[in-house]
């Protein structure tokens, strides 16, 4: 018998540009920081609420792992309720594990409620090498032992103990994880040189909400002290900055009273403070700021750094307005080896950068045509929107599941106030 031939369809954005964007954006609870809360989630032995919870496929795909493990998670309006006291412990598959970073968390998560676990290597966007020595090293301090056979991950204790952990690096993962691991560790742990980034400080809260003890989140040294039982807990997810943030770069280049709301000020400060210097018209009111984009921006140069310096997930949307600026801009990424991906795509739409290693030097303003375009990951498929609403003529982007990774309702949010902007099935 014949076969039927199979026809896969694919994805794609196609954005019309060059349009002016009035009108309001509402930012999303933060992908950072749900995708750790969701495995910290697992530690309670009662039901947790998280509230303004972002619907992208990296919460689906971590929910995914919560039903392995015979968890229950209801998911409505935002609002999601995790039962977890129900739970086994089930390896998690390299098909789960591979979708994206966070699932690492886990490897924390069960290894602090089980003293066990077995999980593959994670996923996530390829932007670099990004090992994960510091987490495993963190482990083992606490007592566990690490065996690593392929990609498959099997963590042991017979007990936890409090420790004193120095990180080589002020990584976000680590910090957490570590956190995950030590919260019902005998005694009292110390992680020094932790990331400080508000997603860190989010995760906290919310295990100390369930009971545990944290304390000095959000700084360099933070202390754990072991607790034997975790309960009830709430949480509100924190506004996503990096979302904040890439929506408040296109308003710097097509708003006109464009407000973008729901934002912490203090989580944007690096980015307002270089679009002040760029000569972008900014004002903050509450959690909200309003932009009305310049005739003219200056050229700068930026550098991104751990919180609270310019964020490395906003280097690459930055790089689209510095094809904007009046003269020589310098880009540089200081915590991935590859995160230039977009740079290719940029230059196609007729954008002048020069890239050697981490520093693309952009020299502007050109004009940007639509083209066809690739979402490489997630913040250079960001970046491919905000070169096609500035471009003139019809962007198309391919691969932008990376996009939905990571940004609530992309389209319909930029429709409303006034792009051209849809997504459409194409034969593969
Ligand atoms: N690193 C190591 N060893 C480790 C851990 C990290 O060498 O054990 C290195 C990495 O290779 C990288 C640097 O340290 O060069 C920073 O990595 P970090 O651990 O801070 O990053 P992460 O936890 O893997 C999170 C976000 C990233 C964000 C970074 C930095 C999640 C799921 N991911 O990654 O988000 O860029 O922190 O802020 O929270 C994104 O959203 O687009 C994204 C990539």
């Amino acid at each position: 018998m014949p076969q039927k031939s199979v026809i896969n369809y694919m994805q794609k954005i196609v954005i019309k540009g060059n349009k002016e964007l009035s009108g309001k954006i509402k930012i999303s609870g933060a992908k950072n920081s749900v995708v750790a809360l969701i495995p910290a989630a697992i530690l309670s032995d009662e039901e947790v609420t998280l509230y303004n919870v972002p619907n992208i496929s990296d919460t689906k795909s971590l929910l995914d792992i919560i039903k392995l493990l015979n968890g229950k998670a209801e998911y409505k309006d935002e609002t999601l309720k995790i039962d977890c006291h129900n739970i086994q412990n089930i390896v998690v598959p390299e098909d789960l594990s591979n979708k994206l970073r966070a699932s690492y968390y886990f490897m924390g998560a069960l290894l602090s409620k089980y003293k066990h676990a077995e999980i593959y290597f994670p996923g996530g966007c390829n932007i670099g090498s990004r090992p994960i020595d510091f987490h495993i090293k963190g482990f083992e301090k606490l007592g566990a032992k690490v065996t690593i056979e392929g990609n498959k991950y099997t963590f042991d204790a017979e007990h936890l103990k409090g420790a004193r952990i120095y990180l080589d690096f002020a990584s976000v993962g680590a910090t957490i994880n570590i956190m995950l691991a030590a919260v019902k560790a005998e005694g009292t742990t110390y992680i020094s040189n932790a990331a400080k980034e508000p997603e860190i400080v989010n995760v906290a809260t919310f295990l100390n909400n369930m009971g545990a003890k944290i304390s000095g989140a959000g700084t360099s040294e933070i202390k754990i002290e072991g607790v034997d039982r975790l309960g009830k807990g709430v949480i509100d997810v924190i506004p996503d900055r990096i979302e904040a943030g890439t929506y408040i770069i296109i308003g710097a280049l097509l708003g006109k009273d464009l407000t973008i709301e729901g934002i912490i000020e203090e989580h944007v400060e690096a980015l307002l403070s270089k679009l002040k210097e760029m000569g972008v018209n900014i004002k903050v009111k509450k959690n909200k700021i309003l932009l009305n984009h310049p005739e003219k921006f200056n050229a700068i140069n930026v550098k991104t750094l751990v919180f609270p310096g310019f964020p490395t997930d906003l280097g690459q949307p930055m790089s689209a307005l510095l094809t904007q600026a009046d003269g020589m801009s310098i880009f540089e990424e200081t915590i991935y080896e590859n995160r230039m991906g977009h740079i290719k795509y940029l230059q196609k739409m007729g954008a002048n950068i020069i890239v050697n290693e981490r520093t693309a030097i952009i020299t502007g303003p050109t004009k940007l045509k639509g083209q066809a375009v690739e979402a490489t990951d997630l913040r250079a498929g960001a970046t491919m929107v905000i070169a096609g609403l500035i471009a003139k003529g019809t962007t198309t982007i391919s691969e932008i599941g990376h996009i939905l990774r990571g940004y609530e309702n992309i389209v319909e949010k930029l429709t409303e106030v006034g792009a051209d902007i849809k997504i459409i099935e194409v034969e593969d």
